[in-house]
């Protein structure tokens, strides 16, 4: 099998200069595609590692940011992905096969070793996980970035209980905020939240409310609606808990707001720099930190994030059960972009301009 594997592949790398991403870090937009198809070796596996002949990749807003701003030149640019083992590493021999079906999260963007947009990438054994046959390739691939930041922000940081943990018992009124309910992010927070027990009150455009409810949201506001912060607590005046799944502008006061009477706790995905915001806990948490290691954006200067070993024991919990727990979850509504490796900044740019509502943009790349 070893020997069907090419010592090439094709692959779609970052090609802007740090200059370039600094300009566009400091005006707020970018130009031009920012990345190119390039032949480049097939990784090399380590013991505890498998090789990834990928079929189906999934696109996420954090790829094109990476083009954007912190991508190095030659970086492999991807994050989701699905497809089929085609080498394992000798400590990875007892879980894995090849010819598997296996799906995850890779670190993209930062590495010329490590990226989903490609024919094959790399990855430890124990950070994938094994796509049961009910669950075809392109919603396998959907498994990445959005269902680990909602399994990270609500089992790993807010305490809602995890599907394996036998807690995960019928309806309760504990309620829990989830703003952008129909981000990709919020689609699986909701159901995480909603399989847990807990009753999910979130926001969306009036256009998606019929799409949160379907996916288990038990209340919805319009986040636009000058009364929504108001209603809210009027309606559930112990909310202590938020989830910000957008994160941008005004939406975390808007968190704090809901939960500042129970003196409650936000987590968010960007980073606003507060911690606290009138009584109320703010964490910023990043989904990358369950691979285990640190790393810094836009070296010697830009930020550092070290390694947290709890993440990545919580990424291993979860990727260990989604072949189980995967079956019970819906994949937020696919789009297909045709095309292949070729056609994926098509995919980014819709991304990029804001073009992306309650879908979730998937590709096939062989
Ligand atoms: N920290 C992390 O590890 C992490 C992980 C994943 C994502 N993220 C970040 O989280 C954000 C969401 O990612 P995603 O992939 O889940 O997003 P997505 O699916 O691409 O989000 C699209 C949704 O954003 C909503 N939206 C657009 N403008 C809005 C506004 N002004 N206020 C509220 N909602 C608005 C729209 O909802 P309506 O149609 O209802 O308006 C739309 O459905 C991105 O910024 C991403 O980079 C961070």
């Amino acid at each position: 099998m070893a020997g069907q594997i090419p010592n090439t592949m094709k692959a779609l790398v970052a090609d802007r200069s740090i200059i370039t991403r600094l300009s566009n870090y400091s005006c707020g937009h970018s130009s031009g595609d920012g990345v190119k198809i390039q032949t480049i070796p097939v990784p090399e596996i380590l013991d505890n590692e498998i090789l990834v002949r990928v079929r189906s990749v999934a696109l996420n807003p954090t790829d094109f940011k990476h083009i954007d701003i912190v991508a190095p030149r030659g970086a492999i640019i991807g994050c989701d992905y699905s497809g089929t083992v085609a080498r394992v590493g000798a400590k990875a021999a007892g879980y894995w096969q090849v010819g598997d079906r296996v799906a995850g999260f890779i670190h993209g963007g930062l590495y010329t070793d490590r990226g989903s947009f490609a024919e094959y990438l790399k990855i430890p054994g124990d950070l994938a996980w094994k796509v049961p046959p009910s669950v075809s390739d392109e919603e396998a691939a959907t498994f990445g970035v959005s269902a680990v930041t909602a399994m990270l922000a609500l089992n790993a940081r807010l305490g809602v209980p995890w599907l394996d943990s036998g807690k995960s018992q019928g309806r309760t009124d504990t309620p829990i905020f989830i703003y952008s309910g129909s981000t990709a992010a919020g689609l699986y927070s909701i159901q995480l939240a909603k399989l847990a027990g807990l009753k999910v009150v979130t926001t969306a455009s009036p256009k998606s409310h019929d799409l949160v409810k379907e996916y288990g949201a038990d209340d919805v506001f319009d986040y636009r609606s000058p009364t929504a912060v108001e209603d809210i607590v009027r309606a559930y005046p112990n909310i202590d808990r938020a989830l910000d799944c957008f994160s941008e502008g005004s939406s975390t006061e808007f968190c704090a707001d809901v939960v500042r009477r129970s003196r409650g706790w936000v987590v968010t995905l960007l980073d606003s720099g507060k911690r606290d915001l009138d009584g109320v806990r703010v964490d910023f948490m990043l989904g990358y930190t369950v691979f285990n290691a640190e790393f810094q954006w836009l070296p010697p200067l830009g930020p550092k994030f070290p390694k947290v070993p709890s993440d990545n024991e919580a990424l291993r919990r979860f990727y260990a059960s989604l072949p189980e727990i995967a079956p019970r979850l819906k994949t937020p509504p696919l789009k297909r972009i045709d095309g292949g490796l070729e056609n994926l900044t098509a995919g980014l740019d819709m991304l990029r301009q804001g073009k992306v509502s309650g879908t979730k943009l998937v590709a096939t790349i062989f």
